[in-house]
């Protein structure tokens, strides 16, 4: 090593810093911080603890409970440095390669490689450029660029969760680096490791055309999902794939607000569209959402749309 540079970010579980290595590119490393396990342990045994003298009886006790199951799972994954490798093996098949044409405008994603981890850290390639939050919005050719690589981003998402398998649910504006229209990601500690089950799909599908409906209606998908997580664990009926898709849109209404309600609409469209030309949408979707298209008379309205569809491909060099 040559040479250790600024720190990049400090957040509860990581150090984030620069390092240059004697010869080669600059690499990033995290390293996870003294006691973090316990630290969390413990605020969330506080918190638990704080939700009971809310009082059990509340409806709301059930959705916090399960939040708070959830988040400790999570950084449980988050914080094991053994789940590194297999998490950025997901993301480079589900990312690498990547393109999305958008009015002009040909964007790349890549995820940036792990060059090592251990148990309490990972070592992986520095991503060049600025975060996409804090891309420049002071000239009206910024913004469009902004606005379009949002556009183009929340397409590719929604274009990996209808694959149907694992997903990365923490995608927010300070997780990619942009270089020109060279996109980089990094931080996959939210990436799942299993793929959800056929019953997760079908329920993800009937989800869906039920949120199209409404979107048709000038609803917006985001209120439909928040609503359909609540609804389901006050009937006791949870489900931790529906609510991983809504934190998974939570995180990506940094992208999200510079879209408008067509724009998402248009993105999902199109992410539908790509998926079924080439064939990544899973076949469960599918099928779930003809059945309830034969049952329901689907108006095929709702797949009309204003604007030209975001087209996904994929480079065919790695
Ligand atoms: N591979 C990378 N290339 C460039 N910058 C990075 C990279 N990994 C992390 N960073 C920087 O460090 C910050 C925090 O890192 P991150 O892995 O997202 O940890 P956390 O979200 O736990 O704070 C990021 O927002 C980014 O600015
Ligand atoms: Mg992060």
């Amino acid at each position: 090593m040559d040479h250790v540079g600024s720190i990049l970010g400090a957040a509860s579980y990581y150090v984030v810093f620069e390092v240059q290595p004697k010869d080669g590119k600059p690499q990033v490393i995290a390293t996870l911080r003294e006691k973090a396990e316990e630290r969390s342990s413990n605020g969330f045994r506080l918190m638990l603890e704080l939700a009971k003298n809310l009082g059990e009886q509340d409806p709301v006790y059930k959705i916090f409970t399960q939040q708070i199951g959830q988040a400790q799972s999570m950084v449980k994954i988050e914080t094991d440095g053994n789940a590194a490798r297999s998490q950025y093996d997901i993301a480079s098949k589900l990312y690498n390669g990547r393109y999305v044409e958008i009015d002009g405008f040909k964007f790349s994603f890549d995820s940036t490689s792990l060059t090592d981890s251990g148990p309490r850290f990972r070592l992986m390639e520095k991503a060049k450029g600025l975060h996409f939050n804090d891309l420049p919005e002071d000239t009206a050719e910024q913004k469009i660029f902004k606005k379009n690589l949002a556009k183009a981003y929340v397409t590719l998402e929604f274009y990996i969760i209808l694959m149907g398998g694992e997903f990365d649910h923490d995608r927010h504006g300070y997780q990619m680096k942009v270089d020109g229209t060279e996109v980089r990601l990094f931080d996959h500690g939210a990436m799942s490791l299993h793929a959800p089950s056929t019953e997760d799909r079908k329920l993800l599908a009937d989800v869906l055309f039920e949120g199209f409906e409404r979107m048709q209606r000038g609803e917006s998908i985001q209120t439909f999902l928040t609503n359909t997580v609540r609804q389901r664990a006050e009937a006791g009926t949870p489900s931790e794939y529906i609510t991983t898709i809504q934190k998974g849109l939570l995180a990506l209404s940094d992208y999200l607000r510079h879209m408008s309600a067509n724009d998402i609409k248009l993105a999902l469209q199109s992410a539908i569209q790509a998926g079924l030309e080439d064939g990544t949408l899973h076949s469960d979707l599918i099928e779930q959402a003809m059945m309830k298209a034969e049952a329901g008379g689907f108006s095929s309205g709702a797949l009309s749309c204003q604007g030209e569809v975001i087209k996904i491909g994929q480079r065919l060099s790695k």
